[in-house]
C-alpha cells in the first residue's frame, strides 16, 4: 500500500453516506479502499482505450485520400492523447506511478477494447473506426459522464464529449460520401463485415454472465453492458441502413436483436468470422490480445526508453 493509498480511509458506508447526500467524489479524501481501487480501474481502461486509439489510427491515416484528409485524421488522433493524458493525471492524483503505468507496463498488461489489437489497413477502416469505435467511446462515456460520482472526471468529460462527436461525425461524414461510390461501397461494406461485430464485443460480458454491484453502486457507471451495448446499436443500425450498408442487426419492436452468431470465432489474420462460441472462449482470445498489441505499446513506449 502506498502512501496515498493511507489517505482513502472513508469507509464503505461513509462513502454511500456521502453519495447519498447528492454530493460528488472529489479525492482521496472521500474515498473508501474499495472506490478508490474501482475507480482507478475504469480509468485505467479508459485512458489506456485512448491512448491506444492514436497509434491504431496513425498506422491507417497514411492512406488518406488526399493531405488535408490526413490533417483531419491527425487532429483526431491529437485529441485522443489528450483524452488519455487526462485520465492519467487522475490516476496521478490517486496515487498511481504515471511512468510506470504509460511507459513499464508489459503491452499484454493494456486494459484497452480487443478491437484496437486488429490493424486498420485503409482509409476505409479508419472512417468505420470513427463511426464504430468513436460511437462505442462515445455511448460510454456519456453514460460516465451522466453517471460518474467522481467529480474532476465527470467535469472533464464535458470536453472530451465534444471533440467525441467530432470524430464520429468525421466517420460518418465519409461514410456516406463513399457508401455512395458502388466501388467503394463494396470495399466499405467488406470492412464492416468485420469491424461491426467487434464493437459489438467492446461492451463486454452479457448481464447474465457479469455482476456490476459496486460499479453501479459507486456510480462508476450508470447502465449495464447489454444497454450500452443496445444504445450502440441504436445509433449505428439505422445510420448504416440509411446509407444502403449491410449490418446483422435489427429492431424488433422493443429492443434490438443482432442476427449473426454472438459471441463468435475470429480469425484475426484474415478478418473474417467463423461459428458461434462461449464467452469463455471469448475471453481466452481477449486474454491472448491481438495481432498489433505489441507493435503499439513499443511505438508509445519507445521514446521514453531511448531518453
Ligand atoms: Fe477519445
Ligand atoms: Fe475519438
Amino acid at each position: 500500500m502506498s502512501h496515498v493509498d493511507e489517505l482513502a480511509q472513508r469507509t464503505e458506508d461513509e462513502v454511500r453516506e456521502h453519495l447519498k447526500a447528492g454530493k460528488l467524489v472529489e479525492g482521496l479524501q472521500h474515498m473508501s479502499p474499495e472506490y478508490l481501487k474501482g475507480i482507478r480501474r475504469i480509468l485505467t481502461v479508459s485512458a489506456d482505450t485512448e491512448l491506444v486509439s492514436a497509434p491504431a489510427y496513425l498506422r491507417a491515416a497514411q492512406h488518406a485520400p488526399a493531405l488535408n484528409n490526413f490533417g483531419s485524421a491527425m487532429s483526431i488522433i491529437q485529441d485522443e492523447l489528450a483524452h488519455a493524458h487526462i485520465g492519467y493525471r487522475l490516476l496521478g492524483d490517486l496515487g498511481v506511478d504515471m511512468n510506470a503505468l504509460i511507459y513499464e507496463r508489459e503491452p499484454g498488461a493494456f486494459k484497452y477494447p480487443y478491437a484496437f489489437d486488429v490493424p486498420l489497413d485503409s482509409w476505409y477502416e479508419l472512417v468505420l473506426a470513427n463511426a464504430l469505435y468513436d460511437q462505442a467511446g462515445f455511448v460510454l462515456l456519456s453514460d460516465v459522464h451522466a453517471s460518474s460520482t467522481f467529480g474532476p472526471w465527470k467535469r472533464a468529460l464535458a470536453k472530451v464529449d465534444k471533440e467525441e462527436t467530432f470524430h464520429l461525425r468525421h466517420g460518418r461524414t465519409w461514410v456516406k460520401k463513399l457508401a455512395a461510390d458502388p466501388d467503394d461501397k463494396k470495399r466499405l461494406q467488406a470492412s464492416l463485415d468485420w469491424m461491426f461485430v467487434l464493437t459489438l464485443e467492446w461492451f463486454g460480458l452479457p448481464d447474465e454472465r457479469k455482476r456490476h454491484g459496486i460499479q453501479l453502486e459507486y456510480g462508476f457507471k450508470g447502465k449495464s453492458n447489454d444497454q450500452l451495448r443496445q444504445d450502440w446499436m441504436a445509433e449505428v443500425v439505422p445510420f448504416m441502413t440509411e446509407v444502403g450498408l449491410d449490418v446483422p442487426a435489427h429492431h424488433d419492436g422493443e429492443r434490438w436483436v443482432i442476427d449473426c452468431p454472438f459471441p463468435r470465432a475470429f480469425d484475426e489474420e484474415a478478418k473474417r468470422w467463423g461459428d458461434e462460441i462461449s464467452w469463455d472462449d471469448v475471453m481466452v482470445r481477449w486474454k491472448a490480445r491481438g495481432p498489433m498489441n505489441v507493435d503499439y505499446v513499443n511505438r508509445l513506449q519507445r521514446g521514453y526508453r531511448h531518453a
